[in-house]
């Protein structure tokens, strides 16, 4: 049985005040007896006082990028080991956004995400087709080629990652997929996780479902056999949007 995963994706917003207000909220929203994961992905600068507030509670704190090496001359770079340092457990990796405006490729990909595992940061590892790709026929291929790509050698516990399907056509559009779609692509991913690490191991990763997810589309989204939990944008930056995610979304 895989325990649900609501992950919140800020991106670039919330200052200090505005984060803390947020999950004070969604604590008084609560309770949250902890059945399902709850992580608030915050910009570095709310993090440190984000994980302290949330110390305590079923709530982890994670980022939303970081660099791989552990330190040196990377001018406005944070490391692994900073993001742990200030009380963050994981941190998203692959988002479609980091690779299209921040030109992040496979081999950069697989360097971050060996470089988390090694320092037992646990990361979301977004996947996604463009709209184009699906349109072509291409939206398995294109996901299979970035989780191959991504994972090289790498033979990660099904405990340490968890990996986020996100097609690009549907982030930030109000357009979900359809359950079928969400449905097929990520029972796709686990059977290409079956593959290469056994059934046993793919039955237990999680697999997250991201793009226009909200209250009204939760329940659909959430019930489908393999999607495992959500990452969230617009709707989490509302703390009682994201707490009526998280309830819709795990009744089973
Ligand atoms: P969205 O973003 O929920 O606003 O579509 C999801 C994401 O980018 O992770």
């Amino acid at each position: 049985m895989r325990k649900k995963v609501f992950a919140a994706n800020w991106k670039m917003h919330k200052t200090r005040p505005e984060a803390v207000g947020f999950v004070d909220e969604l604590m008084a929203a609560g309770p949250w007896s902890g059945e399902a994961e709850l992580i608030i992905c915050a910009p570095f600068t709310a993090l440190a006082e984000l994980a302290q507030r949330m110390h305590n509670t079923p709530v982890k704190v994670g980022a939303q990028n970081f660099y791989y090496e552990p330190q040196g001359a990377f001018t406005g770079e944070v490391s692994a080991s900073m993001l742990k340092d200030v009380g963050c457990t994981h941190v998203i990796i692959g988002h479609s956004e980091r690779r299209s405006l921040f030109a992040e490729d496979d081999g950069v990909l697989h360097l971050k995400l060996k470089t988390a595992l090694e320092e037992s940061l646990i990361p979301i590892f977004c996947v996604g087709e463009s709209l184009e790709q699906r349109q072509a026929g291409e939206a398995e291929a294109v996901v299979r080629k970035q989780l191959t790509a991504a994972l090289g050698e790498l033979f990660p516990r099904p405990d340490q990652w968890m990996i986020a399907y996100e097609p690009v056509w549907a982030i930030g559009t109000g357009v979900t997929a359809s359950p079928q779609d969400a449905q097929a692509m990520c029972k796709f991913i686990r059977s290409w996780l079956a593959e290469r690490y056994g059934l046993a191991n793919a039955a237990e990763i999680r697999i997250l479902y991201g793009g226009s997810v909200k209250p009204a589309n939760a329940c659909e989204l959430m019930i489908l056999p393999d999607v495992d939990g959500a990452l969230i944008g617009g709707a989490s930056l509302e703390p009682l949007d994201f707490a009526e995610i998280v309830r819709r979304g795990s009744l089973d």
